[in-house]
Formats: structure tokens, C-alpha cells, sequence
């Protein structure tokens, strides 16, 4: 399973990078208004950053809501960096945009995706990437993996070649879950990467052997 970061703080960025386990970033406007970044030519120059710290693949959400909005701005994101994808709102003219951009040879990730129903016209469409909202399911008391589950047996029944980028993860356990599963990728904040790493038996397991080795050398 690929992980993404969810976020468009270039230190988080940085340092999930460095952890050598990151395979690209996925941001939003919501992201990229919490770390200050507004106006087009700064939201613009934060992607270039962004490009330029990882290796994999970015997404670069759209803000046109209709047809022709969309496929220019996309266009301008495509153009910045091979490593852009096109981020675009499950809404009849985001399909439309996704067939358009995949027709293309476009990178693509349909978001905002909460039912089957949805990743099926993603799928159908060409997208790269479908980003159903696991943690926003769970938030509203509806369970979003059982929806990861659903989309992951009708792409298999089908054999669709999207790449299901479970995204809202929130928590480790919701990477855990995403990876039994059988999600293609996840995206989530840092600490839903570094949480894996923790146990308290590897803490312990350590000490005592590095007090060992100072025994033994002393
Ligand atoms: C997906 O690409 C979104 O950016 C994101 O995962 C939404 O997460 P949230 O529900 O925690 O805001």
C-alpha cells in the first residue's frame, strides 16, 4: 500500500520524506488555507515546493466547478510538475473533467467520494486515483471502511485499474484496517505514519539491550 501524506506543511512533508516510507502528498484548499497559503500565485509556488521535497506523485485540487474552469485550471497544475494530479470534485462536471484529463494521459484524482456509486463513474471516467472519505464517514456514524471494502470488490470484479487512495484517515488503526483491506493507498497526517512505529515492548527491548551491551563492554 502507498503511503501519502495528507498535508501541505512542507515540515511534515520533510520529515515523512526523510522517513524514506512516502510515496506522495495529497493537499486540498482546506489544507492549504491552514498552513497561510492563499492567492494563486502562492498556492502555485507551495506545489512547486511541494514537487520539489518528494518524489511521488502530488495532488492539486481544482477550484472551477464547472467544465470549462476545470480543465484550465488543471491544465495549468499539469504543467507545473509530471509528478501533479489533478485533484476534482465528484460532481457530474468533475467526471466530466476526470474523461477529459485521462483521455489525455492526465493524472487524475476524483475526491470528495462517499458512496460505490460514486467510484464506479470515477473508475468509468479513467481516474487515476478515487479518494473515498474514510474518517468523515466514521464522523458522521457510518462506517467508512465498509465503503473502502465495497469499492475494492466491484474495482476487482471489474478489474479497473483506479487506484483507491482511501483518504480523511485520521489514525493508525484506519491505516492498519485500509492495508487489510486492501486499499491501493492511503493519505493521512504525519502522525498516522509515525503512530505505526510505536510500541512499547521495542522501547523496552532496546534499552535492555543496549544496557546489555554497555555491561558486556564495561
Ligand atoms: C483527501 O484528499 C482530503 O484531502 C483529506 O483526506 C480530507 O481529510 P479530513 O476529512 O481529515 O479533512
Amino acid at each position: 500500500m502507498k503511503f501519502f501524506i495528507d498535508t501541505a506543511n512542507l515540515d511534515d512533508i520533510a520529515e515523512a520524506q526523510a522517513l524514506g516510507v512516502l510515496d506522495g502528498v495529497t493537499t486540498n484548499p482546506s489544507l492549504m488555507a491552514k498552513e497561510g497559503i492563499t492567492g494563486e500565485e502562492n498556492i502555485i509556488n507551495h506545489y512547486k515546493k511541494i514537487c520539489d521535497l518528494v518524489e511521488g506523485d502530488v495532488s492539486a485540487e481544482v477550484i472551477s466547478t464547472d467544465f470549462d474552469g476545470m480543465v484550465k485550471e488543471g491544465e495549468a497544475l499539469a504543467a507545473l510538475n509530471p509528478q501533479i494530479v489533478v485533484k476534482l470534485p465528484m460532481i457530474a462536471d468533475g467526471v466530466k473533467a476526470c474523461k477529459y484529463f485521462s483521455s489525455k494521459g492526465i493524472k487524475t484524482n476524483v475526491t470528495l467520494v462517499f458512496s460505490v456509486g460514486q467510484a464506479l463513474l470515477a473508475a468509468k471516467a479513467g481516474a487515476t486515483y478515487v479518494s473515498p472519505f474514510l474518517g468523515r464517514l466514521d464522523d458522521i456514524s457510518t462506517d467508512g471502511l465498509h465503503l473502502i471494502e465495497e469499492i475494492r470488490h466491484v474495482y476487482d470484479n471489474y478489474g479497473f485499474e483506479t487506484q483507491i487512495l482511501s483518504a480523511s484517515v485520521r489514525n493508525t488503526m484506519h491505516v492498519i484496517n485500509c492495508a487489510k483491506i486492501g486499499s491501493d493507498v492511503m493519505t493521512g497526517p504525519l502522525s498516522s505514519i509515525t503512530g505505526l512505529l510505536k510500541h512499547p515492548l521495542t522501547d523496552s527491548g532496546l534499552a535492555k539491550f543496549l544496557a546489555d551491551y554497555e555491561k558486556g563492554n564495561n
